[in-house]
């Protein structure tokens, strides 16, 4: 699969509370979706928490990534394909492909995968039915244990695999925020290593970051971490 005109869009978990913000970035995933073959890959970190809050279990993060375990895992599956799910039906023009991401057990983070690749094949199939694909951040690893992974990481692996036209991540915040909570407009990878060591740039901000730097490094034409405004940080 050749990604010349596509755009994959990561849809933060983030922007999945309010049903206000939840149509607008509907509309702009709808709206690139009128010129371009788009990949969307929701993510669910609040939904996720909170299910597993539900079963008592506890959520612990390792640099931005969730420590999956055992009984968590199953959980994960679930509330990130009922999501898959979600985003499909508002969508309308798109499809779901489940399972359609290939990666390693990261064992010290449990049931976590890191990305390797995705079912292209599968992908482009459907990309070819519909103008949308939805995939989840759920996959397997050769042995078909099913892992959690990170949904920017996903996005980001995917961009960066077939090296796409366009890579959004949108979330709750207009792109990278500075030490006085402004916007940077523009981040060049070589600059990012001094704001992780600052601390400027923390939490769920870093898997989103790392996933860029490859994304650009890989070729992925226009790399943004935008909010549902369309305002943020351009990363070259
Ligand atoms: N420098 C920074 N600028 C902006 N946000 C930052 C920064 N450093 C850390 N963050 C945090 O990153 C968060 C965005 O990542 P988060 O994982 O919470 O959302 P998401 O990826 O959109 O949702 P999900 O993980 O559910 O898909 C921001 O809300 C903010 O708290
Ligand atoms: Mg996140």
């Amino acid at each position: 699969m050749k990604g010349k005109n596509l755009v994959v869009i990561k849809y933060g978990g983030s922007l999945m509370d309010a049903k206000s913000v939840e149509k607008k970035i509907i509309k702009n995933i709808k709206k690139f979706a009128k010129k371009n073959p788009v990949i969307v890959v929701p993510g669910g970190g609040k939904e996720i928490t909170n299910a597993l809050k539900k079963s008592k279990i506890e959520t612990k993060f390792v640099h931005g990534l969730r420590y999956t375990d055992g009984k968590s895992i199953k959980i994960v599956e679930k509330v990130l394909e009922n999501i898959q799910d979600k985003v499909v039906k508002k969508l309308k023009n798109a499809l779901a492909i489940k399972k359609a991401v290939i990666g390693e057990r990261v064992k010290k983070l449990g049931y976590v995968g890191k990305f390797t690749s995705a079912k292209f094949l599968e992908i482009g199939k459907v990309l070819k039915k519909s103008k949308i694909a939805v995939v989840s951040p759920v996959g397997k690893n050769k042995t078909g244990q099913i892992l959690n992974f990170n949904a920017d990481e996903v996005a980001g692996g995917i961009a960066a695999q077939v090296k796409a036209k366009r890579l959004i991540f949108f979330t709750d915040v207009p792109g990278v925020l500075d030490k006085n909570k402004k916007t940077i407009p523009i981040i060049k990878i070589g600059n990012i290593k001094k704001l992780i060591d600052r601390k400027i740039i923390t939490g769920g901000m870093l898997p989103k970051i790392m996933s860029c730097v490859q994304a650009v490094k890989k070729g992925v034409g226009e790399v943004d971490i935008l909010d549902t405004n369309m305002k943020g940080t351009k990363i070259l």
